[in-house]
């Protein structure tokens, strides 16, 4: 074995000690376990020699492409400079910088930012600040939400499979249906709400969008009972939809606004927590309360740097634009060459960030298979298309985390209109067979069997 691939071979066997066997068991079963040599732009390409696209952006952190050149060259730059990195005792003059950009960009009555280096981390700050800020301890959110996975975070998500066992969750907590208005009123009246804390349009939900007066709704009723508004944008903000919020869309000015994944092209961690003075101020009242809430590895310098680059990206290269053009010519695509498969039930999205929602056949030839796969287990189905569009057609995608019959489609905002070409074929070539042959299901049966097995 040549030696670089016995080191591949002794770093997969030290991650298989040391770190997630599970997850490599996972990736081999879908037949995804593959070693990548170099990530540029959509293009992810595998000591193999095979060029796989990315659909999927590490779940949205992937806006301006894999390790774009000049984010990487500020990177450079930055460490070059040997700054204070980490001082933890001196003003961060690029915090300061990208804070600005970031509320400018914003817009609304959104003045201060704090920064922190994961999106649950974004979250936890809107829960504390959001106490403070009203005096009020309870919290609304909206049933298939995804707002990460620390105990704050996580007990603002109702699916089970993410809280199972690792209760109790924070009290006090509600979720609403989204994009329902009345409900949402209902709670909001009792006036025990710090905050409702939501997506513009929920990610991991399934790609659903609210009805287009519900933002605007909800952020009326919010005001008139003394709750914060509080927009998880973590998928969603930096351009994905075309706006650098999704919440422009719907023209509604949040209390608070978490960004994270894109914000430094998917090289450092960071996160960012978008405020009004009224609510910072609240929280950081006194010189005695300076440093109240503060993370470790909040204003580093790199991710700062970096911070800083990928903006310049996304407004130099007009990705927003972008977005907003060849996401609807990806739809549009999708909904002619998908419009005969009755597997098929809708193609929906903003932007850059679509999902192709299945549902099950009505024909009684396709329903028996459908069903008796589904009930081994719901994700299955799903799973078996992306591991065919990983495997024969060389495109990363994924189901949302909260939804296993909708395929999230969400390449980086500089995919080309010859790849989102690609795209359209794949994913016909591989919806056809699910339609048309024996093969499809049988591998599909197979596939079951081996993790019921397992
Ligand atoms: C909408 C949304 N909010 C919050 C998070 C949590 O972010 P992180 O994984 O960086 O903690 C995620 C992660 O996928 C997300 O999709």
């Amino acid at each position: 074995m040549p030696s670089n691939a016995v080191a591949a071979s002794n770093s997969l066997q030290a991650y298989i000690e040391h770190v997630n066997p599970q997850w490599v068991r996972l990736l081999n079963l879908l037949q995804m376990q593959t070693e990548y040599c170099q990530c540029l732009g959509a293009e992810l390409t595998t000591t193999e020699g095979d060029v796989i696209l990315d659909f999927l952006s590490g779940y949205c952190v992937h806006k301006v492409g894999h390790n774009h050149p000049a984010v990487v060259q500020a990177l450079h730059d930055e460490l070059d400079r040997r700054g204070p990195a980490m001082l933890q005792s001196h003003v961060p003059a690029l915090a300061g910088e990208l804070a600005g950009r970031l509320c400018r960009l914003a817009g609304g009555d959104l003045e201060k930012a704090f920064f922190a280096s994961s999106g649950s981390e974004g979250v936890e700050a809107d829960i504390k600040f959001s106490r403070v800020a009203t005096g009020r301890k309870d919290l609304l959110y909206a049933s298939k939400a995804f707002h990460g996975l620390t105990c704050g975070a996580l007990s603002l998500m109702d699916d089970p499979f993410w809280r199972g066992k690792f209760g109790p969750m924070l009290a006090g907590t509600a979720a609403v249906p989204f994009g329902h208005i009345q409900a949402l009123e209902a709670q909001l009246q009792t006036r025990n709400y710090a905050a409702f804390i939501v997506e513009p349009l929920q990610a991991e939900g399934g790609i659903v969008l609210p009805p287009p007066d519900y933002l605007g709704q909800a952020k009326e009723l919010c005001a008139r009972y003394g709750t914060l508004l509080v927009l998880d944008e973590v998928q969603t903000g930096m351009f994905r939809t075309g706006e650098f919020l999704a919440s422009h869309h719907f023209g509604v000015k949040p209390d608070m606004v978490v960004l994270a994944k894109a914000l430094s092209g998917g090289l450092v961690p960071i996160s960012a927590v978008l405020m009004t003075d009224r609510i910072y101020n609240s929280v950081f009242d006194s010189l005695k309360r300076a440093i109240v809430h503060t993370s470790t590895f909040g204003e580093n310098g790199l991710a700062m740097r970096a911070g800083l680059a990928t903006l310049d990206v996304l407004v130099r290269e007009n990705l927003g634009q972008r977005a907003t053009v060849l996401g609807d010519l990806l739809r549009q695509r999708l909904r002619e060459e998908l419009a005969d498969y009755e597997m098929v039930q809708e193609v929906r999205g903003l932007g850059m960030l679509s999902g192709i929602r299945f549902a099950p056949p009505n024909s009684l030839r396709l329903r028996l298979a459908f069903e008796s796969f589904r009930a081994i287990h719901p994700a299955l189905f799903g799973q078996v298309m992306v591991m065919r569009m990983f495997r024969d057609q060389k495109i990363l995608t994924q189901m949302c985390g909260n939804n296993f019959m909708v395929l999230k489609v969400a390449p980086p905002l500089i995919v080309t209109p010859e790849q989102i070409e690609q795209f359209v074929r794949s994913i016909r070539d591989v919806i056809h067979p699910a339609h048309h042959s024996a093969d499809f299901w049988t591998e599909a049966i197979g596939l079951a069997r081996r993790v019921i097995n397992m």
